[in-house]
């Protein structure tokens, strides 16, 4: 039977909002929830006819898999056929929180989820409404991020509300998320165990409990500041064009381009750490502040670059915030979003 697009409701995540949500979980339907990193769009993950809800509703291509959430490590049995002694190592220390593991997959996982993969991504996320939402659709839920595809992810209910409204039964509104930035996937099926997406998990942390990680090369490419051209596809993005500036002198060199581009009547919007916002408005831009610390930029960024968007800027400027910690999923981030890299 085809179903009507939804009215969508968006719901303060009191507990009986959050049994109507989960009944709506168990009836197939959508419900885009807070985690610590970003709102998530969540399904139950062993409906197929839900999933496919999921594809359509964020226009993404069904070879992106999906991560499914866990209430914790003692339901990762009902979506992988085994939990290696390493993953649940890692599980024990950084679950409930922003690390995804891939897992061999267990056959009731439509392959949807996991777009034909013999793999499936879990993770357990640290939030009390993400948890009690898993605990009351008693099922795994099944959950991307809660942005049309390839746009910014949302750090707000009313970010997911703009993209998603009309397409979603139910939006949990706890307010904004802790983290920011999305969670690390980690492929453990390879020695040493690779990062695919840096996240708020670092490489550091890792490192501490499991020995040496490597991050995928697509990544590493990343990292030199000379992303290979597939990773100038647009991703995380807002819809204005972006410029990021990174290497030697990026701050100076951005200042720099500010003024040239104000000065010739452009309008530009700066994401900026609270030491570069005074010389950036004096030079003419529309300053978003990002916080004095990487933990405040990850957490901002994005509704940053939502809140720039809604200003009509020209064109956005960002520099990158290092490597190490957080730095290198800011990083990651940054690069698929910007139209341009300049080194
Ligand atoms: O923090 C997060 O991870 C958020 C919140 C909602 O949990 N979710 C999220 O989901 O960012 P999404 O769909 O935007 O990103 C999922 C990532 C993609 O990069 C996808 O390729 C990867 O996980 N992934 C999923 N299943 C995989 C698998 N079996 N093997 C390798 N990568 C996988
Ligand atoms: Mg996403």
């Amino acid at each position: 039977m085809l179903k009507s697009p939804p009215m969508t409701e968006l719901l303060l995540a009191t507990s009986e909002n959050i049994a109507r949500a989960a009944q709506v979980i168990q009836n197939g339907g959508l419900v885009a929830f807070p985690t610590e990193t970003v709102y998530g769009l969540g399904a139950d993950a062993l409906n197929v006819e839900a999933i496919t809800r999921i594809f359509s509703a964020k226009e993404r291509p069904v070879a992106d898999p999906l991560i499914v959430h866990l209430s914790g490590l003692e339901q990762v049995s009902s979506v992988a056929r085994s939990t290696p002694p390493i993953a649940e190592k890692l599980a024990k220390t950084f679950w409930p929180g922003p690390l995804t593991l891939i897992l061999p997959k267990q056959p009731a996982v439509p392959g949807l989820v996991t777009s034909g993969l013999d793999t499936v991504a879990v993770r357990v996320p640290d939030h009390p409404v993400a948890l009690a939402l898993i605990r009351a659709a008693q099922c795994p839920i099944a959950a991307p991020s809660a942005n049309r595809f390839g746009h910014t992810s949302p750090t707000t209910a009313r970010h997911v509300w703009d993209d998603l409204q009309g397409r979603v039964d139910i939006i949990l509104d706890d307010g904004e998320t802790t983290v920011g930035v999305e969670s690390t996937v980690l492929d453990i099926s390879t020695s040493p165990p690779r990062i695919l997406r840096p996240g708020g998990i670092t490489q550091e942390m890792l490192e501490a409990v499991i020995g040496t990680v490597t991050i995928s090369r697509q990544h590493r490419s990343v990292t030199k500041g000379l992303p290979s051209p597939g990773m100038l596809k647009k991703h995380y993005a807002p819809h204005t064009e972006m410029v990021l500036f990174l290497g030697e002198n990026a701050r100076e060199r951005l200042i720099a381009e500010v003024k040239t581009a104000c000065t010739a009547g452009k309008l530009v919007g700066a994401l900026a750490l609270d030491e570069d916002v005074e010389i950036l408005k004096a030079a003419g831009a529309v300053v978003y502040t990002l916080g004095a610390d990487i933990a405040s930029v990850a957490r901002h960024l994005y509704a940053g670059m939502r809140w720039l968007d809604k200003q009509n800027v020209d064109v956005i400027v960002c520099r990158g915030f290092g490597e190490s910690g957080l730095g290198l999923a800011i990083l990651d981030r940054l690069v698929c979003a910007a139209t341009r890299v300049v080194t």
